[in-house]
């Protein structure tokens, strides 16, 4: 395997991520596959957990407990995820302050492309996957974190946005895509979802490849794949062609 260019910027360090959970038993899970994996066992990021039950109380090492003024379900104490917290930058105490807190919720930031890029950019994350109702809201300016969302929908827990999250950001750092080619045109790269793909057979159970991908004319492709392109994301995401971005 051709090793990653892993004195190119942005970083001479590994991308640091370190997830707190109640169940470190799940990582690096997907994150051990694909190029992603092959990163994490070459040093171009590393993965540690801290569990949440070890910073629990009592016999019980019980680390929730009910809302203050009632109310269903359970709340994450502060107590116990700020040690969590604390423990999670005591890992890498040279640069563990640079290291952003991210707690991931519904009711975070939604995820974005353009913040992927800025946090791969970075030193790494530290990410919380909250699970029961949700966390005791003081640990947010008690430990400067801030609360990221991947999509308008419940997951019973964190730890799956926190897969999302750092596989989006561990791709795009130096030498973990094969070619530089794939990062090229891809969704979100320019404002737009990306345009429509085709290769072999020419023709597929009566449908044909667009006659102009076979012209040769690389100008020609270049426009139909703009064209493509706008018209996709004016149809299914309206939304992002009002970023000023894409209005070329
Ligand atoms: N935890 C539960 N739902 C979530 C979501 N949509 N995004 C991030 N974390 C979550």
């Amino acid at each position: 395997m051709t090793p990653p260019a892993t004195t190119a910027n942005p970083s001479d360090h590994p991308w640091r991520s370190i997830v707190i959970t109640l169940f470190p038993e799940l990582f690096p899970g997907p994150l051990a596959a694909s190029v992603v994996g092959q990163a994490l066992e070459n040093g171009t990021w590393t993965l540690d957990t801290v569990a949440i039950r070890d910073h629990g109380l009592g016999r019980h090492r019980a680390v929730d407990d009910t809302p203050a003024g009632g109310g269903a379900g359970m709340v994450m104490r502060a107590d116990v995820l700020g040690a969590a917290i604390d423990d999670a930058r005591a890992l890498y105490p040279a640069n563990s302050s640079d290291l952003p807190l991210l707690i991931m919720s519904p009711r975070g930031e939604p995820l974005t492309q353009k913040m992927v890029e800025d946090l791969s950019k970075g030193p790494g994350a530290i990410l919380l996957a909250g699970r029961f109702e949700g966390i005791d809201e003081r640990i947010i300016k008690g430990r400067n974190a801030k609360e990221v969302s991947i999509g308008d929908y419940v997951l019973s827990g964190g730890e799956l946005a926190a897969y999302v999250l750092i596989d989006a950001c561990v791709r795009l750092r130096p030498g973990v895509l094969g070619a530089t080619e794939s990062l090229a045109h891809e969704s979100f790269e320019d404002g737009l979802l990306e345009y429509p793909q085709y290769t072999r057979p020419r023709t597929w159970e009566g449908h044909d490849i667009p006659d102009i991908l076979l012209s040769g004319d690389h100008a020609k492709i270049a426009k139909w794949r703009d064209d493509k392109a706008r018209e996709l994301t004016k149809h299914r995401r309206p939304d992002l062609l009002t970023d000023k971005s894409t209005t070329k």
